[in-house]
């Protein structure tokens, strides 16, 4: 796992969106995995914004989003196919029929994430996952205990979920009380994975999953299993890192980086 610090929310964006746009253009058919919430929006704004200007061409690009609220039609605002549809998808040339979310309104949802798993390994795996992080420490709705080698299955959505997602349904009364989303385990599966976070909110899960034990309490720490992890926060997200200046050093210094500093 490798940590990057920029200055503010809008220049960890900007990095995520330059990481993705050179994948994207290295391999104009890679398998894009997808999350939605507030933190991605900056990057789909960036994403479609580059794609106006004729520097990125997603017409050969297969998504995979990570989850879905069980219950929610499509149509409806509150569900992510709804978010997509709207933040990325009709923003760029992606073939729809290309973009996958899990469907949860399938009649036999099991069934449903069985298929969900089948369709990622038909298309040969997800190239790179983006990821973000909720305050208890889930990616995608991978809430405490989920096990650390989890498929796509259904979850129940921890307590303190539906506060964090209460103000998109005007209260948590009406947050769906269930998920599909991918297990640890897919996400582990994920050739590269980059976990992005920002703000003061995130300073403590940040702490935790980057640099505390692994533990299926905090799904993000199963990201330090991974070979190719790369979590880009802003300075308020690193705020309670030990690691800061190494973090920096490494950023500054790697030749790996150098096209995106
Ligand atoms: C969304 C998802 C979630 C969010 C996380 C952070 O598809 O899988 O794990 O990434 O809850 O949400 P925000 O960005 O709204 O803080």
């Amino acid at each position: 796992m490798e940590a990057i610090i920029r200055p503010d929310k809008e220049s960890a964006a900007k990095l995520v969106e330059m990481i993705i746009a050179a994948e994207l253009r290295r391999n104009p058919s890679m398998v894009l995995g997808l999350a939605t919430g507030r933190t991605m929006e900056e990057v789909y704004r960036l994403l479609a914004k580059a794609y106006g200007e004729g520097r990125l061409d997603f017409s050969l690009c297969r998504t995979f989003n990570l989850d879905e609220y069980v219950g929610l039609q499509p149509s409806d605002p509150h569900s992510y196919r709804y978010y997509m549809n709207e933040r990325l998808f009709k923003q760029v040339n992606v073939d729809t029929r290309n973009t996958h979310l899990p469907n949860g309104l399938a009649p036999d949802l099991d069934a449903e994430c069985r298929q969900y798993e089948e369709k990622i390994k038909r298309c040969g795996g997800i190239d790179l996952q983006l990821l973000g992080i909720g305050k208890a420490g889930h990616i995608g709705f991978n809430e405490p205990l989920s096990a650390l080698l989890s498929r796509t299955r259904v979850k129940t959505l921890s307590p303190t979920t539906v506060e964090q997602n209460a103000e998109f349904f005007g209260g948590a009364g009406n947050v769906p009380s269930r998920a599909i989303t991918m297990g640890v385990g897919t996400i582990l599966d994920c050739r590269r994975c980059i976990l992005m976070a920002t703000g003061y909110g995130k300073a403590a899960v940040i702490a935790k999953a980057v640099e505390g034990p692994i533990t299926s309490m905090i799904s993000a720490t199963a990201l330090q299993l991974h070979s190719r992890c790369t979590v880009v926060v802003d300075e308020e997200a690193a705020s309670q890192l030990q690691e800061v200046d190494y973090y920096k050093w490494v950023f500054e210094n790697e030749p790996e980086w150098e096209e995106f500093r």
